[in-house]
C-alpha cells in the first residue's frame, strides 16, 4: 500500500510496526477530545487507526487537529506505539496501536457529509446511492466489493485452469425476440434502425463452438429491460460459458468443484459435492418451486386424496375443477396469534391465491381451525397423518388452480421458515434442477413459449408441447436461481421445428434466426453450456438482501441512478442526429422524469 504519499495504509498497522515512523492518508472519521488530548479516528480501504494528537508533543498539529471535520482528507505522519495497556480495541484490527502524530496535512477539507460513514447506516436508499461514493467508504461495502473480486478471480482462475479462453462479444448487437425486453440503442448512420444491448451472448457463444472455440468463458455484463426486483436488476454479470462435444455431465463437473472452492474460500464453509439432482417435477411436488431452498423441510404435501369425498364445498368445487389442495405443516406455529394468522391470510391472497385454510393441532389430537365444523373426523385425521403435523403445529392448506397454490405455498415456506427460525446459520444447500419442461404455455401471449429459451436442445425426439422434457438444468443456491444453461440444438432441422411451435413463420424464421440456421448447417458441433449469475451468488455469500448492495454503481429499484440522474433527456441536436422524434407522449414522461430527479 506504500505510494509516494505514504509509508502504510492506516488499517494495515500493527503491534509489530510499534516505534516506527509512518506517514498514513485517509479520511477523517470521530473526533473526540480527552483531558487536552485529541484523537481521530482515521480511515482508508484497509481499515481504520487511531491517532492521538498531544498538545505538548506537536503543538500545530495539535491545533489543527481542532479543526477537522468528517470526511476531511489528510496525511498525518508520526510514531506508532503500544497503546496505553486497557485501552486496546479488540474490535478494530489496528486497536493495539495509535499513531501519535507529529504532522497533519489537510489534502482537502470537506462539506459535512449528508449521512455518517458507518456500518449501521439509517439513511434511505436513495440518498445512499446520490451519494454512493460516500456509501462505498463504508468498510461493509469495502468487504462486499473485495469478496466480489476474489469470486471473480476464482472464476477465472478456474476457467483457465480448465483450458476455457475468454473471448470477448459485443456490447451492440440484434434485437433478440424469444428473450425478455431488450434495451435498444437507435443507430446514427441507419436511421430508423436499432442494435440490442445483449441480454446476455447466447448465440454468439454457440457460434463460438461452431467456430471451432471448443471451450469459451466470458465474464460479462448482460442487460435486460425487466422489473427489477432484489435479485434481479436491469444490468447484472454472468460468468458464461460454453462448450463443445459435451453432455450435461460435463457442465455439471466443471461447476461444482469451482462452487465449493468458492464457498470455502469466501466464507470458510465446506459443501459436499456432487450436489443434490432433483427433477423439475418432483421440485414442484416437494416445494410448489423449481428453486426450492433446501435448508428446511417443511415440504408440501398433497391432501386431494384426503378430500376427494369431502362435503367442505370449498374444496369439493376446486377439485371437480381439476384444482389442486396442498399443504404443509409449519412446526410451532400452532399458537400463532389471530393477528398472525390473518396476516398469513392476507400473504396467501396477495401471491394470488383464494385463500388459506389453517388448522392448529392441539393436544391428543384435537384440532382448532375456522372450518373445523365443515370437515369430517376422518379427514382431519387425514390431513394429520399426510402431513405429518403433531401438538403445536400448524397446517395450512391452500385450495386452488395447482400453479397458484404452488406459488401460495412456496412462498409461505420461505416466510414462515424465517419467522419460525428454520434457517441454519452458514447453511449453503446447492442443487441443480434437471429436466425442466421444454415450453410452457403463455396466457399473455396465446401460444407456447420455451422455458428457457429456444436453443434448448429437447430431452428425447418429442417434441409434443405439453409433455417435451428439456435439456436444462439449473443451479439453486439457499432458493436463489444462481445459475443456468443446457444442452443445445445443433441439428438445424429440429432448430426449425421448434421455431415452428413457438409460431415464428418461416419469414420470421430467417429474418430473426436465419444466420444461426445456417451456421448450424455447417458444421455445428454438439455443445452446451452454462451461465452463472455472479451479483446473486455474492449477494447470498455476503449475506445480503438484495443484489444492489453488492453492485457499486446499482441503479436504483425504479430502474434510475440516483448520482447520475440516468436516465436523462438528450438534447434536440443528438436526436435528429439519429433520425428520431419525440412523441408529445413521451415529452410527458420526459417532464416527469426530470422532476423525478429532481
Ligand atoms: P438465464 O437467463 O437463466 O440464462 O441467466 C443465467 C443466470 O443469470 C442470473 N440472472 C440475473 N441476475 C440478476 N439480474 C437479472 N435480471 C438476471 N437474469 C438472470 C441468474 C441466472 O441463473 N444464456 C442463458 C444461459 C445459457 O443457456 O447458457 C442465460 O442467460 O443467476
Amino acid at each position: 500500500m506504500r505510494t509516494t504519499m505514504r509509508t502504510h495504509a492506516c488499517g494495515d498497522l500493527r503491534s509489530g510496526d510499534a516505534g516506527a515512523t509512518v506517514t498514513v492518508c485517509g479520511w477523517v472519521g470521530h473526533r473526540r477530545d480527552h483531558g487536552g488530548v485529541t484523537f481521530i479516528d482515521l480511515r482508508d480501504r484497509a481499515g481504520a487507526v487511531q491517532v492521538v494528537f498531544h498538545p505538548q508533543d506537536a503543538p500545530d498539529a495539535h491545533a489543527a487537529a481542532q479543526r477537522l471535520g468528517a470526511e476531511d482528507v489528510v496525511r498525518i505522519t508520526g510514531a506508532i506505539r503500544a497503546r496505553p495497556a486497557g485501552m486496546e480495541n479488540p474490535d478494530l484490527a489496528t486497536g493495539e496501536v495509535e499513531v501519535a502524530a507529529t504532522t497533519l496535512q489537510v489534502l482537502n477539507a470537506s462539506e459535512t457529509p449528508p449521512f455518517p460513514i458507518e456500518d449501521r447506516i439509517e439513511a434511505g436508499e436513495d440518498l445512499r446511492l446520490r451519494y454512493r461514493y460516500l456509501d462505498l467508504r463504508r468498510p461493509e461495502m469495502t468487504k462486499v466489493l473485495a469478496m466480489r473480486a476474489q469470486i471473480v478471480r476464482l472464476m477465472r482462475e478456474h476457467m483457465d485452469g480448465a483450458g476455457f479462453v475468454e473471448i470477448e462479444t459485443p456490447i451492440l448487437t440484434r434485437s433478440t425476440p424469444e428473450g425478455s425486453r431488450d434495451f435498444l440503442v437507435p443507430s446514427r448512420l441507419w436511421p430508423g434502425t436499432f442494435y440490442a444491448l445483449p441480454q446476455s451472448p447466447q448465440q454468439l457463444k454457440q457460434l463460438l463452438m461452431i467456430g471451432g472455440q471448443d471451450r469459451y468463458y466470458q465474464i460479462v455484463r448482460c442487460l435486460r429491460d425487466e422489473a427489477s426486483r432484489a435479485d434481479r436488476g436491469f444490468e447484472f454479470t454472468q460468468l458464461d460459458v460454453e462448450m463443445s462435444f459435451v453432455t450435461e455431465e460435463d457442465l455439471i463437473a466443471l461447476i461444482e468443484p469451482l462452487y465449493a472452492r468458492i464457498v470455502r474460500e469466501t466464507v470458510g464453509a465446506e459443501v459436499a459435492t456432487p450436489f443434490a439432482r432433483l427433477t423439475y417435477a418432483e421440485m414442484m411436488t416437494r416445494y410448489g418451486t423449481d428453486k426450492p431452498d433446501l435448508r428446511y423441510g417443511m415440504e408440501l404435501v398433497d391432501l386431494a386424496p384426503v378430500f376427494a369425498e369431502t362435503g367442505f364445498n370449498a374444496f369439493a368445487t376446486v377439485l371437480a375443477d381439476g384444482g389442486a389442495i396442498r399443504a404443509l405443516s409449519a412446526p410451532s406455529a400452532g399458537s400463532f396469534s389471530r393477528k398472525e394468522l390473518d396476516r398469513l391470510i392476507d400473504d396467501t391472497k396477495g401471491r394470488g391465491a383464494a385463500g388459506l385454510v389453517w388448522i392448529a393441532v392441539e393436544a391428543a389430537g384435537a384440532v382448532r381451525s375456522p372450518v373445523e365444523k365443515f370437515l369430517s373426523p376422518v379427514e382431519i385425521a387425514g390431513v394429520l397423518e399426510h402431513t405429518g403435523a403433531a401438538e403445536g403445529d400448524l397446517v395450512c392448506i391452500v385450495a386452488d388452480r395447482e400453479d397458484r397454490a404452488n406459488v401460495a405455498l412456496d412462498g409461505l415456506r420461505r416466510d414462515l421458515a424465517g419467522r419460525l427460525h428454520l434457517i441454519p446459520d452458514d447453511a449453503w444447500a446447492f442443487c441443480w434442477m434437471v429436466e425442466p419442461p421444454l415450453f410452457e404455455y403463455s396466457d399473455e401471449e396465446d401460444r407456447w413459449v420455451s422455458v428457457h429459451h429456444p436453443f434448448t436442445a429437447p430431452a428425447s425426439e418429442d417434441l409434443e408441447p405439453r409433455s417435451a422434457r428439456s435439456r436444462g438444468y439449473d443451479l439453486v443456491l439457499n432458493g436463489f436461481e444462481i445459475g443456468g444453461g443446457s444442452i443445445r440444438i445443433h441439428d438445424p432441422a429440429i432448430q426449425r421445428k421448434v421455431f415452428e411451435i413457438l409460431e415464428l413463420t418461416p419469414d420470421q424464421t430467417e429474418e430473426q434466426f436465419g444466420h444461426l440456421l445456417r451456421a448450424l448447417a455447417l458444421g455445428a458441433p454438439p455443445h452446451g453450456g452454462i451461465a452463472m449469475g455472479v451479483d446473486r451468488l455474492v449477494m447470498i455469500l455476503a449475506g445480503k438482501d438484495a443484489i444492489r448492495d453488492v453492485i457499486a454503481f446499482p441503479k436504483s429499484q425504479s430502474g434510475t441512478d440516483p448520482l447520475t440522474g440516468a436516465p436523462s433527456p438528450v438534447d434536440d441536436v443528438q436526436l435528429r442526429e439519429l433520425g428520431l422524434a419525440l412523441t408529445a407522449e413521451s415529452e410527458t414522461d420526459r417532464g416527469s422524469g426530470s422532476a423525478r430527479e429532481g
